[in-house]
């Protein structure tokens, strides 16, 4: 993507950064001049094999709120922080509860865990929150009940959030993706039937790709031009949802 943005000077955290969308918003902040750090499960970046060179790394297991209280602590300076880090347990296995509260858990109480881990350096700055949403943020989550009531919840706790912040300057919103290609949809991608059926139900035909979901997170970002934009779920999905 070419910068037409400018944040340098920035420091950006994007939870799960390690791939797909998280991957690209931390690309697309980088290449806009910020201070990037992302957040995956393993040890160090090294494992990712050189992917993340541009970039901080921390890790943080979004299901052990002591890894998300120690990330939010280790963080020193936050001007943007990206809640993107996502997981689906799909059935059969996601059909069962502790696959709903662990899908819950990281998709959701982590969110508003490090918000507010990070509220007195976000009021410091003070900065912005840009949290993933979905789809399955509106529609029916059949095969991971778990992935759907947490990423429903997201549009509005972004909602609370940003009245809860706003006092401080600091603005929430939300991007909602629709069906994009990465590895959590891979298996999807890779059914011919689940595959047509997402093309016909979206209007544009297609799958997204992660940088065009990390367009909408650099405009959310940046104060000059999203200033008055609070407690938004923007949908970044090729018409899904107005269908
Ligand atoms: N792809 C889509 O169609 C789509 C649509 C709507 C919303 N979303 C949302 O967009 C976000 C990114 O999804 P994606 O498609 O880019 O997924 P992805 O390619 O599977 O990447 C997921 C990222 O989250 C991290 N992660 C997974 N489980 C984690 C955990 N328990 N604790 C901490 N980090 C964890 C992964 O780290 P590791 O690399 O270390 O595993 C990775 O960085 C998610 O919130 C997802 O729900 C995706």
């Amino acid at each position: 993507m070419a910068a037409t943005f400018d944040f340098s000077g920035y420091a950006v955290l994007v939870t799960g950064g390690t791939r797909g969308i998280g991957r690209a918003i931390a690309g697309a902040f980088a290449g806009a001049g910020a201070e990037v750090t992302v957040t995956g499960t393993r040890a160090d970046a090294g494992e990712y094999g050189g992917n993340l060179s541009a970039f901080a790394y921390r890790q943080a297991r979004m299901e052990d709120a002591a890894s998300v209280d120690a990330l939010a602590a280790a963080t020193a300076r936050v001007d943007v922080l990206v809640n993107n880090a996502g997981t689906v347990i799909r059935q059969p296995e996601g059909l069962t509860p502790d696959a709903f509260e662990r899908t819950v858990a990281v998709n959701l109480n982590a969110v508003f865990r490090l918000c507010q881990g990070l509220r007195e350096k976000l009021a410091a700055r003070p900065g912005c929150v840009v949290n993933i949403a979905s789809m399955y943020s509106y529609f029916a989550s059949p095969h991971a009940p778990g992935y759907g009531a947490g990423k429903a919840a997201i549009p509005q706790l972004t909602k609370s959030l940003a009245a809860l912040y706003a006092g401080d300057g600091v603005r929430v919103n939300a991007i909602a993706p629709g069906w994009t290609e990465t590895d959590l949809t891979a298996p999807i991608q890779a059914d011919p039937d689940r595959d047509r059926v997402i093309r016909a139900r979206t209007p544009m035909g297609r799958w997204g790709r992660p940088r065009e979901i990390a367009g909408a997170a650099l405009y959310l970002a940046s104060g000059d031009i999203a200033g008055f934009v609070t407690g938004a779920t923007i949908p970044v999905d090729g018409g899904y949802s107005a269908g």
